[in-house]
């Protein structure tokens, strides 16, 4: 049976001790755990318990009267024709819930509200273009910006024409209205073309703004080709009254889209998002409509949209009927709102952390980003929103409501900001060439912070995962369930994890779980493993889990991702920003978060007590073997040139190296474009054995360990076949591999077994870069991929 959870059930709960220290403290509130009514086992873990968190309230008023919009959206001849819309709202928001991961697309938000701090437009617009810039990383084939014109209107349209004759007058608004610039391609490209249009249209760049709003957003095409049309912001009609950008999908879109043709609306673009601009502008005019000069608030206008959406979104509006006002909301995609606040209305620096957004008039800097990258630059101090959220911006101050299905009146939240551990430097190539090359050379660093605070004498503490030892210790079994690598890295750790907690350990691809509905029992651990902690088949994957009352725990390295609100517990990697698509730095801290997690879990097991502890005193040498191991970089750099040319590459791997094999081959073909393939070496003579010849390179992995003389007996049937070999072996075992110098060597430095395949693949990630490079490919954003994947 499903375990019910609360609605306040959030990362804070759960991913306890070491991720709650880094917050701000201001005040208190009841938390509320998770209830596991209809599950006997670990109800003891999981009961309902109370906990002081320190909260800020945000907004001095944020009570403002909020009633419910009174008039019917759909009269009965619309209901008729869009049955979706018959619905109840708890079967809608069934429905919505059950589809809120089901599928979503990479697009990036950024928006940047200045407030009371005068900006010129040329800054407004270097701080949109710098924002979708550092959105980059995760993938997009078009972007756009809007910013506010210097007039109350535009030119009037041709009466009759677009959006059936709705939008023939001019509307009644004086405040300037939305200029919505957007390109396909490359961010640059969008550049461009703002500054040219900006020069066509004579608008002045120089022009200071005391109080703006832009919005910004990078586009990855599901619904219509890339083209500035489909991409984002979209609008509500040629007046621009209500501005749009989403990331995510509407699904009950072509019924929304049906209803508003009806209302006389046309639609230009072939997106989903279009919807969401057009229906708060249908909402505004009713309102105005049926309640004549009493105005309805853009929090109201934005909750009635969001009471008749279906599917993932993450969306911000702005409105020249609301001027210098945004307002966010979100259900499955990520947004984060980041607070700047400045000492000097001009000097843009900042003040100290006092933090109080309650104080009207204080000069304050305000951003919304779908990552956290595009916003430490700006500012530490963040707010991870949750769904159903309505963040409102307005004269400085921030008001969160709760949107309820269920319930008229959205409540007002009160929300902690957290203070972000994230340093600049990340989202920085420094002195590197490439994301991929930094992020490769800073794993001794990342290891670092991944360890930093855990390590105890003899003991490991992970804050997330202490309250539910017991639980897992008792679980029927432990089930890993990932993609890509990091299902490679949970490879790496299960043998550790079987040794330690003596549970049966199984993998799960998370797509092929979800393929053939895999058997899962509410006495099972599933543990979730995801950098991103954003992917479709991940997080449907916990969605099937949760259904069948399994613990779910998560391991990711995103603070604030769906993966962490949704798991009941979990450790944050702490890897720090990873932005080549390539996962590299984050591989090796899931494996040693996942080591670390498989000594916690074994600390009560006698039989293994010594090699617990040896393992545990060796981890704050492991970032110092892996800086000696990143020694090999020039060498890499040569066997990369001797492989320039070929077409394919294998790497026989077995026991904890059978996923550095794998892991190894899938970089080789992400980044480098070569087709590679990793191996189980006890697989080799059941068939790869016939690939073997002289061109064929073929990486073997004979490190120490307890598989090491199956390994050489590998090589020996290979080296018969003259086969062209490379093998990593331990330091100074290079004889013992290759007796007759006829292949390669890769020496590397050796470590306890359970922690070789953080060294191991270090190597193999420089290869692949090396290769890349060569190769004249583009390293940070190999061709057809994301960073991640959020459409199943
Ligand atoms: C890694 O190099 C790949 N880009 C890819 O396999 C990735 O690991 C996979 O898509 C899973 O992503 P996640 O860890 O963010 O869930």
């Amino acid at each position: 049976m499903r375990q019910k959870r609360t609605e306040n059930d959030s990362m804070w709960e759960k991913w306890t001790d070491d991720w709650l220290s880094h917050r701000v403290s201001y005040g208190h509130v009841r938390r509320e755990a998770l209830t596991t009514k209809a599950s006997t086992r670990g109800s003891e873990k999981r009961a309902g318990e109370t906990e002081s968190l320190h909260v800020l309230v945000l907004n001095p008023n944020p009570s403002r009267s909020f009633p419910s919009l009174s008039f019917s959206l759909f009269p009965s001849h619309c209901r008729s024709i869009s049955p979706l819309l018959l619905e109840t709202k708890q079967e809608s928001k069934n429905k919505s819930e059950k589809r809120s991961i089901d599928r979503g697309k990479m697009c990036g938000i950024f928006a940047y509200l200045n407030y009371n701090v005068t900006r010129e437009r040329r800054y407004i617009l270097e701080v949109l273009f710098k924002g979708l810039r550092r959105l980059e990383y995760r993938g997009y084939d078009s972007a756009g910006i809007a910013i506010d014109s210097d007039r109350g209107w535009p030119p009037a349209p041709v009466a009759g024409g677009e959006n059936g004759g709705k939008e023939t007058g001019r509307p009644a608004y004086d405040s300037p209205f939305p200029l919505i610039f957007r390109q396909e391609g490359k961010i640059e490209s969008l550049v461009g073309s703002v500054f040219s249009e900006v020069d066509a249209m004579d608008l002045n760049l120089e022009k200071p703004f005391s109080v703006h709003a832009g919005i910004a957003h990078t586009r990855w095409a599901t619904h219509g080709v890339p083209s500035p049309r489909n991409s984002h912001p979209q609008s509500s009609g040629p007046w621009n009254e209500f501005v749009v950008v989403h990331n995510g999908i509407i699904t009950n879109y072509e019924v929304l889209k049906e209803t508003l043709i009806r209302h006389g609306f046309t639609f230009e673009s072939e997106t989903d998002t279009e919807v969401i601009p057009k229906f708060a502008k249908f909402v505004f005019d009713k309102a105005h409509d049926e309640e004549g000069e009493q105005t309805v608030t853009f929090a109201q206008v934005v909750t009635e949209v969001m009471r008749q959406l279906e599917g993932a979104y993450s969306l911000i509006f702005k409105s020249p009927r609301y001027p210098n006002e945004l307002i966010a909301c979100k259900r499955g995609s990520t947004l984060i709102l980041g607070v700047k606040e400045l000492t000097d209305a001009n000097s843009g620096t900042f003040s100290h952390d006092d933090k109080t957004f309650t104080t009207i008039g204080k000069p304050k800097e305000f951003f919304f980003s779908s990552d956290l990258c595009a916003i430490v630059e700006h500012t530490k101090n963040y707010l991870a929103i949750e769904d159903d959220e309505v963040v409102h911006i307005k004269d400085g101050c921030v008001s969160i409501l709760k949107f309820d299905y269920g319930k008229e009146k959205p409540a007002s939240v009160q929300r902690a900001l957290s203070v972000l551990e994230m340093e600049v430097e990340q989202i920085k190539k420094g002195n590197y060439d490439h994301f991929m090359q930094k992020e490769i050379h800073e794993q001794p660093h990342s290891l670092t912070t991944t360890m930093r605070g855990r390590l105890r004498a003899n003991d490991v503490v992970l804050g997330g995962l202490k309250d539910h030892l017991k639980t897992i210790r008792h679980s029927r079994r432990i089930i890993f369930i990932g993609c890509g690598t990091s299902y490679n890295a949970a490879l790496a750790a299960r043998p550790f994890m079987e040794e330690l907690s003596g549970i049966p350990v199984t993998l799960e691809l998370a797509s092929d779980l979800l393929d053939r509905q895999g058997v899962m029992y509410r006495e099972d651990t599933a543990v979730f493993v995801s950098q991103s902690g954003e992917t479709a088949d991940t997080l449907l994957a916990l969605e099937y889990a949760l259904e069948h009352g399994a613990l779910c725990v998560g391991i990711t390295n995103t603070v604030g991702s769906t993966l962490a609100r949704k798991t009941h517990c979990g450790v944050h990697i702490n890897a720090g920003c990873e932005i080549g698509v390539a996962s590299t730095k984050a591989y090796t801290s899931q494996i040693v978060v996942m080591v670390m997690m498989a000594l916690a879990i074994g600390a009560d097991k006698i039989s293994t007590q010594s090699k617990r502890e040896a393992i545990i005193n060796s981890l704050p040498d492991l970032p110092n073997k892996v800086s000696e191991v990143l020694k090999l970089d020039n060498e890499m750099k040569d066997l990369a040139e001797s492989l320039i040319e070929v077409q394919s590459l294998l790497v026989f791997g077995r026991g904890y190296n059978y996923a550095t094999a794998l892991e190894g081959a899938l970089k080789v073909k992400e980044v480098a474009l070569t087709h590679s393939e990793g191996m189980l070496a006890g697989e080799m003579k059941h068939g790869p054995l016939a690939l073997v010849d002289e061109t064929l390179p073929i990486i073997v992995i004979a490190t120490r360990d307890a598989c090491f003389s199956k390994q050489q007996s590998v090589i020996q049937q290979l080296h018969a076949r003259k086969g062209r070999l490379i093998v990593m072996c331990s330091n100074g075992d290079a004889s013992s591999v290759c007796p007759s110098e006829s292949c390669r060597v890769i020496e590397v430095p050796q470590v306890a077994d359970c922690l070789q395949p953080v060294i191991n693949i270090v190597p193999l990630q420089l290869l692949a870069y090396h290769l890349t490079v060569l190769r004249g490919y583009d390293v940070d954003q190999p061709r057809n991929l994301a960073k991640s994947v959020t459409t199943q």
